[in-house]
Order: structure tokens, then sequence, then C-alpha cells
């Protein structure tokens, strides 16, 4: 019998953190990278020590009451950790690591293309050129939002939103931010800080969305506060899409209230609101915020970081629950 740590691994990882799990780890992996249902994996867990999940997998409390007793952590492959009810895990003396710092370039970039995909009309354009419908050119056509010099308000000044302020800087635009704590004034860098979010909404030409989803953050961009921006504002979201009220923002973005919105995260992925596709003014990604090979290496070696030292007996750097 091994005497290694049993990891039931969710989906397919990388070749190289697969390898590295090998090494130190009796790893049941997911090589058809098949979804596991609820109660597949909870009879997936039987036995095992520890489970280093994606958000793709929901710890509800029920689900983490189910869980065998020998499984003493959830490493996740992900920052995000809106997928797992973090005080049950508690409750059950499960410990919960995420991943990050390690995606923070890669999200940033994104975001950036969102807000440029929104702004630049970039879905509209591709599709005419796919589909045979572009025709013509004049000075009429395909008039989007110019992004240079303008005012970009990003909620949540962690990570991802300062590599964001700092990409955008190279656009000349001038950064506001909503956070929960002012930064240090290096962090910030020239950026206007506004304790209060309904503040700083007026003045957002583009507002980014880059707060984790959390029962204070949930539904945040609301009617109310979107009619707090500018006429014509542009919307992205790289965060989770549980931050955003669809109704409302699909409202905006038929009324013209909203220019655009470019979004890589929904609700109720990947079953989408429709009316997000069928809305010209949108710019849409499937959740690729941290898909670069890079990236998703990165992932994966953090989240074997943080089981090393649970199984070591060690504090992980990573811990949130
Ligand atoms: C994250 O790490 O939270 C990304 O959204 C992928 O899950």
């Amino acid at each position: 019998m091994s005497s290694k740590p049993t990891v039931l691994v969710t989906r397919k990882l990388p070749d190289a953190v697969e390898a590295r799990l090998a090494g130190g780890y009796d790893a049941r992996l997911n090589p058809d990278d098949t979804l596991y249902t609820s109660d597949g994996l909870v009879a997936a867990a039987d036995g095992a020590d520890a489970i280093l999940p994606c958000h793709t997998e929901k710890f509800t409390a029920d689900v983490i009451a189910r869980l065998p007793a020998s499984v003493k952590a959830i490493a996740n492959f992900s920052v995000g950790v809106d997928h797992v009810d973090l005080q049950a895990a508690k409750d059950k003396g499960i410990i919960v690591t995420n991943t990050p710092d390690v995606l923070s370039d890669a999200t940033a970039e994104i975001a950036l293309l969102c807000l440029l995909g929104a702004a630049r009309r970039a879905g509209e354009g591709e599709a005419l050129v796919r589909t045979g419908g572009w025709k013509d050119w004049s000075p009429a056509f395909m008039v989007g939002t110019q992004v240079t010099g303008k005012r970009l308000g990003i909620v949540g000044m962690g990570r991802v939103g300062q590599v964001v302020a700092k990409r955008a800087r190279c656009f000349d635009m001038e950064i506001h931010y909503h956070n929960r704590s002012r930064l240090d004034p290096a962090l910030e860098a020239g950026a206007a800080f506004h304790p209060d979010l309904d503040d700083m909404l007026p003045r957002c030409q583009f507002l980014s969305l880059n707060c984790p989803n959390t029962p204070e953050t949930r539904g945040l961009l609301n009617a109310d506060r979107i009619a707090k921006l500018p006429d014509g504002a542009i919307v992205i979201n790289t965060a989770r899409g549980g931050v955003v009220d669809d109704d409302a923002l699909i409202a905006a973005l038929k009324s013209g209230k909203l220019a655009a919105a470019g979004l890589d995260v929904f609700n109720n992925e990947p079953d989408i609101h429709p009316a997000y596709r069928t809305l010209k003014n949108t710019f849409l990604l499937p959740h690729i915020g941290s898909a670069t090979r890079e990236t998703r290496d990165a992932m994966g070696f953090r989240a074997l970081d943080n089981l090393d030292a649970i199984f070591a007996g060690r504090e992980p750097n990573d811990r949130v629950a």
C-alpha cells in the first residue's frame, strides 16, 4: 500500500503539474476531463486525503457534509473560491487554499482584451469578416468608443485590479478605484481612491469588475448602480458573473444607457443568459482569464505547494479557510 497521500484531481491538469503530482502523491486523475456531478464527486473522494478541484466543482454545504472524513484539504486550482462554502469547510475542519498572484497578468490581459473588444466592437467586426457580411467601408462604419485618455474605474484593487490599472495606463487612462481599503501610495501610482463605490460610478467611462464574488459583492452591479454610470459607459467583467445583476446589465445594454460590455465571466456558466449572445454590443469570452500555458502551470504548482505544506504539517501560504 502507498504511503503517499491520496489526492482526487477533478479535472485534467497540465502535464507538468500531473508529473509533479505523481512524484509526491497517489493521484486520482481525470484523463478524460469529465465533469463530476456532486454525487460523483463525493463518491470519487472516498478514501482521499485531499481534493484538488477547479471552480467547476461546487462544494456546497451539502456536498461538504457528505465528503468522507478522510478529506483534510481542498487545494483549489483557482484564485476564486466562491464555489466552496468556506464556513462549511471550516466547520468540518477541512483546510481550503487557492492560487493567488500567479494569474494576475493573464487575467489582466483578458480584462484589457474585453475593454478594447467592447469599446471597438471587435466581436461584431470579427463576425462580419468571418461570415462574409463585410461589404463596404464608410466613415460611419463600425464606429466605436475611443479608449485612449478615458477614465477607468476599477472595483476591487487587489492583485488583478492593480495589473489592469498598470496596463490601462499605457492607454493614458485615468485610474479610479474602489476597494475595501486604500492602497499604499506606491501601489496606488496616482489612482484616485473612492471609499464609496457610488461616488466613483459617475466618473467611470469604463468600469472594470475585479473583486471576488462574496456575499458582500454579489449582484453589486445592479440597476441603481448602472444608473449612476455616465451614459455610454462600458462595463468589463473578468471577476465572476455573480457580481452582476444580469437583467439590469442586459436592460442597460438594450436601452443604450451602456454602450457595450466586455464579459469573460457569467452567472450560471456555460448556460449564460441568452440575451448576451444576441446583443451586438457585447464582447464575449468563455472564462479564459487564466488560460495561458504559463499561468495554468503556475496555478497547478501553487496548488501543489499548498498541498505539500499541508501534508508536511506546515501552514499553507494560500489558506482561505
Ligand atoms: C480563477 O482562478 O478563479 C479563475 O477564474 C479560474 O477558475
